[in-house]
């Protein structure tokens, strides 16, 4: 005789009965879409690395988001990419450049979806000479206060802008607590949400991300400032940090390597929104391998898509979003 308790099958024969053993479904509006901006306002370049993304100038940010906004595209985070041969210096002063791409990308999509969310990263390695997410000692090693100032000047700057939510990628001691702060003396800590990549890890997944952004470091790597691959306990300190600094969302990234990352943040903090970003790298190896016929793409980001669900995340950031949005309606 079987034992009543070993028969499961059951439970999750019929397609309906499998959706229900899931804990969390993907929604619409759980997914963010990444967006790289230049300053020449009519280019539209194929990023080679990053299957199916562009670089776009500002002229093409309406023509290209609207179909996706009538699919329910409801949030996008800005990265600026500047190519202005003089653009770049030793403390990336055009971050925030009244003119420059993000801050004119936020008023141009606020103006044409006021419905949209929009969140812009915050970093410097976009806009330092040398290339590193901070501004630099004269011996190449960061100089943390200078950075944080920088880095939550910048955050007001795109804030005072519109922007709904800022999302500091730097990894700079102590910035949630600089912005926080700014926030809280411009009179806007009420309305701007504060997103922390809080749990962001050193190593080889944003390399497509970099050839997008034009954002390598000229020397030197991030290793003694994003975190080490295998830091599961300095992870958990750097959350627990963050939230006390006025972290309103945790992130995690990249996201499909580090889904015990991502179930210790949501352990952390239950009451904490948690996201993942599914990084370049991580979405680059997907499409070469469904391109070497190991899988087939939809199925593979689905069951990613999946996996990052389970572990805790409930705001996902992916370049398969555009494709998401189609699926979800199938
Ligand atoms: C900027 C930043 C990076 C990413 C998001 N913000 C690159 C980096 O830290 O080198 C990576 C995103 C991706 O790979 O998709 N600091
Ligand atoms: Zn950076």
């Amino acid at each position: 005789m079987t034992d009543i308790s070993s028969i499961l099958h059951g439970g999750y024969h019929h397609p309906l009965s499998r959706t229900w053993q899931a804990s969390c479904h993907l929604t619409k509006s759980m997914l963010v879409y990444p967006l790289f901006i230049t300053d020449s306002p009519d280019e539209e370049t194929p990023i080679s690395s990053l299957p199916n993304q562009c670089r776009r100038g500002l002229n093409k940010l309406v023509p290209f988001l609207t179909p996706l906004i009538n699919k329910g595209l409801k949030s996008v985070i800005l990265f600026g990419v500047p190519l202005a041969p003089d653009a770049k210096d030793p403390t990336g002063k055009s971050a925030d450049d009244e003119s420059g791409p993000v801050i004119a990308a936020i008023k141009l999509l606020k103006e044409a979806f006021p419905e949209l969310f929009i969140i812009c990263d915050v970093c410097l390695c976009e806009y330092t000479s040398h290339g590193h997410c901070g501004i630099l000692r004269e011996d190449g090693t960061l100089e943390n206060a200078a950075s944080v100032k920088r880095i939550s000047e910048v955050a007001v700057n795109y804030a005072k802008a519109g922007a709904h939510c800022v999302a500091p990628s730097d990894m700079m001691d102590g910035r949630i607590k600089g912005i926080k702060t700014g926030l809280i003396e411009v009179g806007l800590a009420h309305k701007v949400l504060l997103m922390s990549y809080a749990a962001k890890f050193a190593g080889c997944w944003y390399g497509p991300f970099r050839e997008a952004a034009g954002s390598a470091p000229a020397f030197g790597d991030r290793r003694c400032y994003q975190l080490p691959p295998n830091a599961r306990g300095l992870a958990r300190r750097a959350i627990t940090r963050d939230l006390a600094e006025g972290a309103d969302i945790i992130m995690v990234k990249p996201a499909a390597n580090f889904l015990d990352i991502i179930s210790d943040a949501k352990q952390v903090s239950p009451d904490t929104p948690i996201a993942a970003y599914h990084v370049s790298g991580e979405y680059a190896m997907l499409h070469a391998a469904a391109k070497a016929g190991v899988f087939d793409l939809r199925r593979a980001a689905e069951e990613v898509m999946t996996s990052i669900l389970r572990a805790g995340a409930t705001i996902v950031i992916s370049y398969f979003t555009p494709e998401f949005l189609d699926w979800l309606d199938e």
